[in-house]
């Protein structure tokens, strides 16, 4: 036997005696209960457990049939299982699966448990009993984030005569490429020769500067910069950011993002220039590619 045994036997044993010191105390709730009662009551005979009859009815809910499935006839469901098309900026898939009672009985709905912790379930508080004929709509909101592709999600309905599981499908739509025709290329290219800061603008705003409030870091990146620099067939002035030759800092990036350069396509991003960021937006991408772009030329020396 060696110390760490001996300890877990002491451990074990300290358990047993504190379980069976809260057996003896466990019934002792009572006994004051029972010893209080007389002052209040008069009669010599204190009435059977009054309190039992005073108490008001508590729903009871009935488990007997929690492990077993919700037999055909029990609910008629609008579906059982539901399929929605997601875009692929989207923040919740929200699905109403809607049922009836078509039981003589009342039925009632236990719990609702989601597979996954992304999914909430909307009901009436539970227990919830509804009525022979009568119905009800249980809502599930899947949270999108970091997910794509397809996602298949479910949930367990229980009610006191037995389980159903719900099927939830998304069809999480790939991210839309945006493409332009030479046309528009080329009139863009002339509309911002003249003015840079005409892609902020009307139409040009559509693509260069949408759903801008609210994001920061790479999402805005992706948004507003990545358009321009990291296009494939991007015009050949618009030079890769991964590969500048000048040294690079927070501050660098912060500069360029909020002046631009006059006399060039390199539009100025600060609301203080005309352009669509505030200044925590620009110091959030001044950040993110001083991280992402670490410079690839000495510091100068200072
Ligand atoms: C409308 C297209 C366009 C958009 C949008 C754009 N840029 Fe530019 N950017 C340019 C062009 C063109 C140049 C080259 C300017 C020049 O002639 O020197 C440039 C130059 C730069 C440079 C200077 C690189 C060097 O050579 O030293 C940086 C840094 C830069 N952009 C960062 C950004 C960032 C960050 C964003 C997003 C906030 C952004 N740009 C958005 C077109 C764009
Ligand atoms: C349909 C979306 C869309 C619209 C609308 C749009 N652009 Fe663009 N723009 C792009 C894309 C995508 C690129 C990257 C190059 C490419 O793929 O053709 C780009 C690139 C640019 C460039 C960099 C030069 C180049 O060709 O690579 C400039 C400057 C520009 N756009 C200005 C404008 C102006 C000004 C307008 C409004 C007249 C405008 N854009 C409207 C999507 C759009």
């Amino acid at each position: 036997m060696n110390l760490r045994s001996v300890f877990l036997g002491c451990l074990a044993i300290a358990f047993f005696i504190t379980a069976c010191a809260h057996k003896q105390v466990a019934p002792t709730p009572a006994k004051p209960a029972v010893v209080a009662a007389p002052p209040q009551v008069s009669a010599p005979v204190p009435p059977p457990i009054t309190s039992a009859v005073a108490t008001a009815p508590v729903y009871v809910p009935d488990y007997s049939h929690a492990g077993q499935a919700l037999p055909d006839g029990v609910f008629a469901w609008d579906a059982l299982s539901k399929s929605v098309d997601a875009a692929a900026e989207q923040d919740f898939a929200r699905f109403a699966f809607s049922f009836t009672n078509v039981t003589k009985d009342n039925v009632t709905v236990l719990n609702v448990h989601p597979s996954c912790g992304c999914t909430t379930a909307e009901l009436p508080p539970t227990p919830w009993t509804i009525p022979a004929g009568a119905g009800g709509v249980i809502k599930l909101n899947v949270n999108l984030a970091g997910k794509f592709g397809t996602v298949f999600k479910s949930a367990k309905v229980t009610t006191d005569k037995g389980n159903k599981d719900l099927m939830l499908r998304i069809n999480i739509q790939p991210p839309v490429v945006v493409k332009m025709t030479d046309e528009e290329r080329a009139a863009g290219l002339a509309k911002a020769k003249v003015d840079r800061q005409a892609v902020f603008k009307g139409d040009c705003a559509s693509c260069h500067a949408k759903n801008l409030d609210g994001k920061y870091g790479v999402q805005l990146y992706d948004a507003v910069c990545g358009i321009c620099h990291d296009a494939e067939r991007r015009a050949q002035m618009v030079p890769d950011l991964s590969k500048l030759t000048v040294p690079t800092n927070q501050e660098f990036w912060r500069t360029w993002i909020t002046y631009g350069k006059p006399g060039s396509l390199m539009p100025a991003f600060s609301s203080s220039q005309g352009g669509p960021l505030t200044d925590v937006q620009i110091a959030s991408l001044a950040a993110y590619l001083n991280v992402t772009h670490p410079t690839h030329a000495p510091q100068p020396a200072q």
